[in-house]
């Protein structure tokens, strides 16, 4: 018989104690809410579908969501566990399984869930973790045999179940004809008042049903966020894994406790990531890059050999080859970079292109330029791209050099291996291969005396 996996996560909680207008699901680990996390995992499984069970802040959550393969299912009213997952149920056949995810778990690793669905031939199955401090997680009661009897939630235990180290993590999975028929046999006659989920254990081990169990091989993926606490722990144990994945990679870092991946990371081979290295959006780093300390990478594309000194700053930038950027530079959205270009220190360049091995070292401003190749950008340099209402488009041909402290004033033109004497103002293109000068001639005036200081007048000494 196939078994079709279909996959329910329960995300209606609103995560009162976050004291947050965001609905619970949607706050983020790794800069990706957690709901996005969960349904990256879950998608991993090969889902014949995913149902997601929504309450508070629906409409937010499936905004956050847009573009991906879900089936939103509406809990109006938030009555237990147990009640969520048989929002979902009408949309699941008899023939398939359901496997329970929670949506305020974000870091539970692909392998683990595979291993739970590996035994989908059973009717009732679980995924349970030790803990040295269990309070507040339903307690796993074995019988004489060692085969789970029944899941006593935190508050309806007793002091000899609170000792019970072994919990329910929350991920449960049934087959769905079987879980059908106990999810309608629930009660909400308990403490909470509410469909415990986990009620449908008592009733399997009384029909004599078997019931599997994983051991979670390590809590600390399971853990869950309530409040702010523990989703800054969240995010310390995902900059955890995400360094071991990093790691396992081939990726050299630092210190794998000093870097922060908020989003997606593609890396080639023998990639160097030091301390402090923030890494947002989507970036992909090529074989041999290196990331000073302290480098902010926001969407960025690199090139094999690309080297980003300490502190500097990327957003948008695109490398086509090796080149050297910083110490702290500043390049932002629409740049690319050829091979063997160098943007140095205090270098700030916005929406231009620079071609094969010119360089920009100190202390300039190029915006909306397209600077040809071996072109040398003096220190200080600015193109005036801004006129207070426009921008306007800067050119400078291969093979020029540029003085340092010049402004050319845009739109401007700087011709092929064309010379512009240090300190000009350049507002008319200047011509192919010659040198342009825009600055006053030096003068030096003779015999001229520097002013001295007045003596003090000696009427008003001492004739107080
Ligand atoms: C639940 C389990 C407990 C387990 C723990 C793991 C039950 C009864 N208890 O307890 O055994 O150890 O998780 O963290 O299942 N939700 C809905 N709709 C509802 C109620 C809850 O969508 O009506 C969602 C919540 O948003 C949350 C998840 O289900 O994501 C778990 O609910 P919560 O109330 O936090 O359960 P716990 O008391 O933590
Ligand atoms: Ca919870």
């Amino acid at each position: 018989m196939s078994q079709p996996l279909h996959i329910v996560i329960l995300a209606a909680g609103e995560g009162t104690r976050m004291k947050s207008n965001l609905p619970k699901v949607l706050h983020r680990i790794g800069g990706r809410p957690m709901l996005v996390h969960l349904l990256d995992t879950a998608g991993e499984l090969d889902p014949a579908a995913i149902h997601v069970v929504i309450g508070s802040g629906a409409e937010e959550v499936k905004a956050a969501c847009a573009g991906r393969e879900v089936q939103w299912v509406l809990q109006e009213e938030r009555k237990g566990t147990g009640h969520a997952v048989m929002q979902a149920m009408p949309n699941i056949p008899d023939e398939a399984v359901v496997l329970v995810l929670l949506g305020d778990h974000p870091l539970i690793p692909a392998e683990v869930l595979k291993e739970v669905v590996s035994h989908k031939a059973a009717p009732l199955s679980i995924l349970t973790m030790e803990l040295d401090k269990p309070k507040g997680y339903g307690r796993i009661e074995r019988d004489r045999t060692g085969r789970i009897s029944s899941i006593i939630e935190d508050k309806d235990a007793t002091p000899a179940q609170w000792k019970i180290r072994e919990v329910n993590t929350g991920i449960i999975m049934a087959q769905a004809e079987v879980l059908r028929a106990w999810l309608g046999a629930l009660d909400c006659d308990n403490l909470k008042q509410e469909y415990y989920l986990t009620d449908i254990f008592a009733m399997a081990h009384s029909q004599g049903k078997e019931i599997r169990s994983v051991l979670a091989p390590d809590p600390r993926d399971l853990q869950g966020a309530n409040d702010r606490r523990q989703l800054a722990a969240l995010e310390r144990r995902h900059r955890h894994q995400t360094a071991r994945k990093l790691m396992k990679r081939g990726v050299q870092l630092m210190d794998p406790e000093r870097i922060d991946v908020r989003g997606k990371l593609k890396t080639g081979s023998d990639v160097v990531i030091d301390i402090n290295v923030v890494l947002e959006g989507k970036n992909r780093l090529g074989d041999g890059v290196v990331l000073g300390p302290g480098v902010i990478l926001k969407d960025c594309d690199l090139a094999a050999g690309t080297h980003v000194h300490p502190y500097s700053v990327l957003e948008g930038v695109r490398t086509t080859g090796a080149c050297d950027i910083g110490p702290f530079a500043r390049v932002r959205p629409g740049t690319e970079l050829a091979e063997g270009t160098r943007i140095g220190n205090f270098v700030e360049v916005k929406n231009s292109t620079l071609g094969a091995g010119s360089k920009a070292s100190h202390l300039s401003y190029i915006g909306d330029t397209r600077v040809g190749e071996r072109v040398n950008i003096g220190a200080g340099t600015i193109t005036c791209n801004y006129d207070g209402v426009n921008k306007h488009a800067t050119e400078i041909d291969d093979g020029a050099f540029i003085g340092s402290g010049t402004q050319l004033v845009a739109p401007v033109r700087v011709g092929k291996d064309a010379t512009i004497g240090a300190g000009s103002t350049i507002s008319k293109d200047a011509p192919d291969g010659e040198l342009t000068v825009s600055r006053s001639r030096q003068s030096t005036v003779k015999g001229w005396k520097r002013p001295r200081k007045n003596p003090p007048s000696s009427e008003s000494e001492g004739n107080t």
